[in-house]
């Protein structure tokens, strides 16, 4: 088994998130023979349409079901709640011949369900084990840093766009996940959409605050226009800017060759 890494991506609302772990999941898909889960760690869940995913139910639909169980009396106390659970997310994993995808969703009810929600965490431990790759596409909001979703996370990627708060929001997060003891190995920010004229001055700014630039990716009106179809990344053509930018950016990081990806992790 080679070295199991966790991506996350995230950044303010609106940046481009979603669209740079859908194109960077192709790129792993097509350009390297690694296995790889593809989570939607966002309740609004966006990632399944850009991917073309069809999900049966969300894991938050799972164990919204299982805490109403719990509180209806109708499951036994003697069930194994944990095997129950784990078989519910696993059956509403979908495979695909590239990757495998797993919405997280939104649990309802009110209260708390450390119970659950304790299991939850270690079932997609345990799920997240089982590939090579583990590209989690987060929500704007900053909770989950609290909620230590990431908590596993090797390679923390910001996304950015022009804007002083896109900027503003990666320091924070950068200085969020240090607070809450993300353990990243790496931290990585991506620009997206920004205009020329600006690009001198965001790679400055990041600089000065000690944040690396790994690269930019280009306005792309196929990118914009397939979203907009509700169609998925896959068929952009090969030649696509926004892709051929995410693939360099890849390249660089040296995602795309065994050696140099240990090399990125100081192993
Ligand atoms: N490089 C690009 N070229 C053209 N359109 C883009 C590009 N990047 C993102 N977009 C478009 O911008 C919109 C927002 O992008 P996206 O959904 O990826 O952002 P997000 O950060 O995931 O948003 P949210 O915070 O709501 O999850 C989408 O319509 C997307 O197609
Ligand atoms: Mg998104």
């Amino acid at each position: 088994m080679r070295e199991r890494l966790v991506f996350s991506v995230s950044g303010k609302g609106g940046v481009g998130k979603t669209t740079t772990s859908a194109l960077l999941s192709r790129v792993f898909a097509e350009k390297t023979a690694r296995s790889m889960l593809l989570v939607d760690a966002d309740p609004v869940m966006n990632l399944p349409r850009v991917m073309g995913v069809e999900i049966p139910a969300s894991v938050g639909d799972i164990a919204t079901q299982m805490r109403k169980s719990i509180d209806d009396g109708t499951l036994p106390a003697s069930a194994a709640k944990q095997d129950i659970l784990e078989g519910d997310i696993f059956e509403s994993l979908v495979e695909g011949d590239r990757y495998d995808f797993l919405a997280m969703g939104r649990t309802e009810g009110e209260g708390c369900y450390c119970y659950v929600n304790r299991l939850l965490t270690q079932i997609l431990d345990r799920l997240s084990s089982n590939y090579e790759i583990t590209l989690l596409d987060m929500s704007a909001g900053l909770e989950h840093f609290s909620r230590r979703t990431n908590r596993n996370v090797d390679i923390l990627i910001i996304v950015i766009d022009s804007s002083r708060a896109a900027f503003e929001a990666a320091l924070r997060i950068r200085d969020l996940a240090k607070e809450v003891h993300i353990d990243f190995k790496k931290l990585v920010v991506i620009g997206n959409r920004i205009p020329d004229n600006l690009v001198d001055a965001v790679s400055q700014g990041l600089e000065e605050n000690g944040l690396y630039l790994a690269g930019m990716i280009p306005n792309d009106d196929e990118v914009a226009k397939l979203n907009y179809l509700g169609k998925p990344v896959f068929e952009l053509p090969d030649d696509s800017p926004a892709l051929k930018a995410v693939e360099a950016i890849a390249e660089n990081l040296g995602l795309l060759s065994e050696a140099t990806m240990l090399k990125l992790l100081g192993q």
